[in-house]
């Protein structure tokens, strides 16, 4: 277990909902914060961006997850300067690792995760976010030429050192959780988790609750598939990331989306939005499940973050279930290039 004690980092009327995260307790719903500078397609308008960040703090969010590579640290640089006047009543995450490099004039995504770099990593993530701690700082990809203990080894050191309060990892394996685990404390494991991606429960669902860390569920709308609203990629930007992802492509993308029905029954039953329902399936996944969706969007931030308030039976809750499963599901939810960047197990059918 992790030894610190729970602070009151409490979103106004959430206590009674409130999720741990090491130290740390958060609000049920947090906000992912990458897609206000990177990935789908062109970044809104910096000022949208801004009120977003605001309207999240107003509405109780207080876990904000940001990167490194977000943006190649526009989105650290942002999150940082809006949320300045709320540090103290917010929890701040931010991940090393995996972050912009410049070569032959080009910025690239590298992994690296020598001690060397993750020190930098921190230090420039410090800077952009114009604080002096990081509450939960996490290791973005495992790099697999460095063992994961020299890795988690020199996070540690930045605990030591007062640059940043907790340890994540995120998209590992339940094996490599337990030997870093083993080094330092680890309280959370980001990781891809949703009704279309059901990885974590082969075993890192478990053994986070075991080693009591949170499992902080990125993409948990499945990247807007979820939401019901996504109906064709056909109408994308050409940069947008899911271009690039096999469940997106025709012809898996129209088989899943025949998938939905099912769970519109459940969310119209429940009266709730299929976002709301999608997340709603999540926090009952488990206590120690965190879901951060991402939005651009003040309307879609309200909904997400009313889903802490929808309640489904198990009836409800099992017909999710049968509607959207990996046995359901078409295509592999990445390409084999990024597919081989990441530890996550991965079911075998
Ligand atoms: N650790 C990692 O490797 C990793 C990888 C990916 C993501 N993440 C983290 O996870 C966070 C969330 O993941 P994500 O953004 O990839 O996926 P997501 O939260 O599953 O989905 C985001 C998409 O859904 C749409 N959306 C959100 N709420 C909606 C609603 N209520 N109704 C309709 N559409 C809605 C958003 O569009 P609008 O803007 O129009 O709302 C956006 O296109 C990221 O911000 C990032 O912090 C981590």
């Amino acid at each position: 277990m992790h030894p610190a004690a729970p602070d009151s980092r409490l979103a106004p009327g959430g206590a009674r909902l409130a999720r741990r995260i090491g130290p740390l307790c958060v609000a049920p719903i947090g906000l992912g914060c990458m897609n206000l500078s990177h990935a789908y397609g062109a970044p809104p308008p910096v000022e949208q961006a801004e009120r977003l960040l605001l309207q999240a703090v107003d509405a109780g969010v207080n876990l904000f997850d940001t990167a490194a590579l977000y943006g190649f640290g526009d989105n650290e640089t942002l999150v940082g300067r809006v949320l300045k006047p709320h540090r103290q009543q917010i929890t701040l995450a931010s991940k090393g690792g995996m972050a912009g490099q410049r070569q032959d004039g080009v910025m690239k995504r590298v992994i690296d995760g020598r001690p060397e770099a993750i020190q930098r990593n921190c230090e420039d993530s410090l800077r952009r976010l114009g604080t002096d701690v990081i509450d939960l700082y996490y290791l973005h990809r495992w790099d697999k030429r460095v063992p994961i203990e020299d890795s988690v080894g020199a996070m540690a050191r930045l605990v030591e050192a007062g640059k940043v309060r907790a340890l994540g990892l995120s998209e590992v394996s339940a094996a490599t959780l337990r030997r870093a685990h083993a080094v330092h404390p680890i309280a959370a494991v980001q990781t891809e988790y949703s009704l279309w991606t059901r990885n974590p429960e082969i075993a890192v669902l478990d053994a986070c609750r075991e080693i009591g860390a949170a499992l902080v569920a990125f993409s948990p709308l499945a990247r807007a598939f979820l939401t019901g609203k996504l109906l064709s990629i056909d109408a994308l930007d050409a940069k947008d990331l899911r271009r690039t992802m096999p469940r997106f492509a025709a012809p898996a993308y129209a088989a899943n989306l025949a998938l939905l029905p099912g769970m519109a029954a459940v969310a119209a039953e429940a009266d709730c939005s299929l976002a709301q329902a999608a997340l709603a399936w999540l926090l009952a996944r488990g206590a120690h499940v965190v879901p951060i969706p991402g939005t651009t969007q003040a309307a879609h931030l309200r909904e997400n973050v009313a889903a802490a308030e929808v309640s489904l039976s198990a009836d409800q809750l099992a017909r999710m279930d049968a509607a959207v499963n990996r046995f359901k599901v078409s295509g592999p939810r990445y390409s084999p290039a990024t597919q081989a960047e990441i530890d996550t197990e991965e079911f075998v059918d």
